[in-house]
């Protein structure tokens, strides 16, 4: 049933993104057993920095981030929207298991194969802990965060994740959070900081070429899953960054003038030389910017936390009173 639903979604997505001007495919659907492979992959890469500044806060204020999450009720669920490998999640989950802490973890991901690793290991290395992982878009998901029961939630959304929505799509999630969120619950997110702008390039254009695979893989998957026939040599990836907008975009470029054909669309679309097809937006924000994003969306930042070379920050976020 559910493999259905989401054919029938990536069916109807990538007809609509071929045939509009410009091109673009959605983002969400990068992630397929392969894709969320080389995200992992991605994620330990030297060029990605955005991995290890995360850890850092979480390493270095982890018992700062336990007090600002108990305080008040003691007893919390955190639910985890797109968790992935849970890399640095587990930190925050170690250390609060360490001090005690009354909690449940509820992970939700779109890859079903990421979320049962996930579970497992914790079940292994963390037995203590009870988890429920949700398979799904975490914007579908929701609703069922709100039918999880009256205890204290954080939401947790890290890693940038929120990087990937453009500005309309944000203001929609959030408000969407805050409308399933209590006054006393907590957001916790992850914003990558406007930086070198070199180094922002280099982490989506590494010298290994794995952000290229993962791009690139979006087009075996719909190669394997509608039937299509893309010629992967003739599409090359192709990175931008915009230092005033903070947006860091990748594309797919046909090198030749060629037709795909789509079986189960019962189409074929024609990609002129140098035509792109628009990937992924990563965003890149100021302070200003997460001010005014939790404004416009009915928060208030409670404390930002920071790496030392303020690369990224992690901000903590409740309803506005
Ligand atoms: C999941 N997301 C936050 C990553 C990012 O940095 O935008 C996805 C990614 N795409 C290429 N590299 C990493």
């Amino acid at each position: 049933m559910e493999q259905i639903t989401l054919l029938k979604d990536i069916s109807r997505d990538v007809l609509a993104g071929l045939c509009s001007t410009p091109k673009h495919l959605s983002s969400k659907y990068l992630y397929d057993n392969r894709g969320s492979k080389i995200f992992k992959e991605i994620m330990h890469m030297p060029e990605y920095y955005l991995t290890d500044c995360e850890l850092e806060i979480f390493q270095s204020y982890k018992q700062d981030i336990y007090l600002d999450f108990v305080s008040s009720t003691g007893k919390f669920e955190l639910v985890e929207l797109g968790a992935g490998d849970g890399l640095k999640t587990k930190i925050l989950l170690t250390h609060f298991l360490n001090q005690n802490a009354r909690f449940t973890y509820t992970p939700i991901d779109i890859s079903e194969a990421a979320l049962r690793n996930l579970t497992t290991d914790i079940n292994n290395k963390l037995p203590d802990i009870s988890v429920n992982g949700l398979v799904g878009d975490y914007f579908q998901l929701i609703e069922e965060i709100n039918n999880c029961g009256r205890t204290k939630k954080i939401l947790l959304f890290l890693g940038s994740n929120i990087g990937n929505f453009n500005k309309t799509e944000t203001l929609i999630f959030l408000n969407k959070l805050k409308d399933v969120m209590h006054t006393n619950d907590l957001l916790f997110i992850g914003f990558d900081l406007k930086k070198d702008p070199q180094l922002i390039l280099n982490a989506y254009n590494d010298a290994q070429g794995l952000t290229a695979d993962f791009n690139l893989n979006l087009l075996t998957r719909i190669n394997n899953e509608l039937s299509a026939n893309f010629d992967l040599q003739s599409f090359k990836h192709h990175e931008v960054y915009n230092p005033q907008s903070g947006s860091t975009k990748s594309y797919l470029i046909s090198q030749k003038d060629q037709e795909v054909k789509i079986q189960k669309l019962n189409k074929t679309f024609h990609f002129k030389k140098w035509e792109s097809i628009f990937m992924e937006r990563s965003q890149k924000y100021d302070l200003n910017t997460i001010q005014s994003l939790a404004e416009q969306s009915g928060f208030e930042i409670i404390k930002n936390y920071y790496d030392k070379q303020q690369y990224f920050a992690n901000s903590l976020w409740k309803i506005m009173s």
